[in-house]
């Protein structure tokens, strides 16, 4: 199984998630069955780190993301991911425009699929520190979920 995450930017929400899916996987033993990525819709931070406040706020909680760098989503994604979950509705709209008709992959706005009190992961981008303990609340209660569909998927 191949998983993607997407955001806007590839320096905060995406990132997280990836970091996050990859420590629950890890514990959950999975780790060498399931592969995970992540990347932006917008080509501004390509190649970059994360953004220090991510990074940060991932750390208190155990997440290193340092190894993490920016990418852009390519139409080759399509093909390779079997699970792409897009973290507000503005991505979820570009992947499917963007999305060739022959991909089987599954496209999905991750908090909604995963039953989550809220369908989006607010953007903590121009916003003030708690915005990004938001994220990872949010990311680490979705991926509980992913983890156990992924489980029974495997
Ligand atoms: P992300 O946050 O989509 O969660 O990575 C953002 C990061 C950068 C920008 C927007 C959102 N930006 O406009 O540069």
């Amino acid at each position: 199984m191949r998983v993607l995450f997407v955001c806007l930017g590839n320096i905060c929400r995406s990132p997280t998630a990836e970091g996050v899916l990859r420590h629950k996987l890890r514990l959950a033993g999975l780790d060498n069955l399931v592969e995970v990525d992540s990347v932006g819709t917008g080509d501004w931070h390509v190649g970059k780190g994360v953004d220090p406040r991510t990074a940060e706020a991932a750390l208190q909680r155990g997440y290193d993301l340092s190894a993490l760098r920016g990418r852009q989503v390519a139409l080759a994604d399509f093909a390779r991911f079997d699970l792409i979950l897009a973290m507000d509705k503005q991505n979820l709209q570009h992947l499917q425009r963007m999305r060739p008709a022959a991909s089987t992959a599954e496209v999905d706005l991750f908090l909604r699929r995963y039953q989550s009190a809220r369908d989006e992961v607010p953007d903590p981008y121009y916003g003030g520190p708690a915005g990004f303990d938001e994220v990872l609340d949010l990311v680490e209660h979705a991926c509980d979920a992913l983890v156990h569909e992924l489980r029974r998927r495997l």
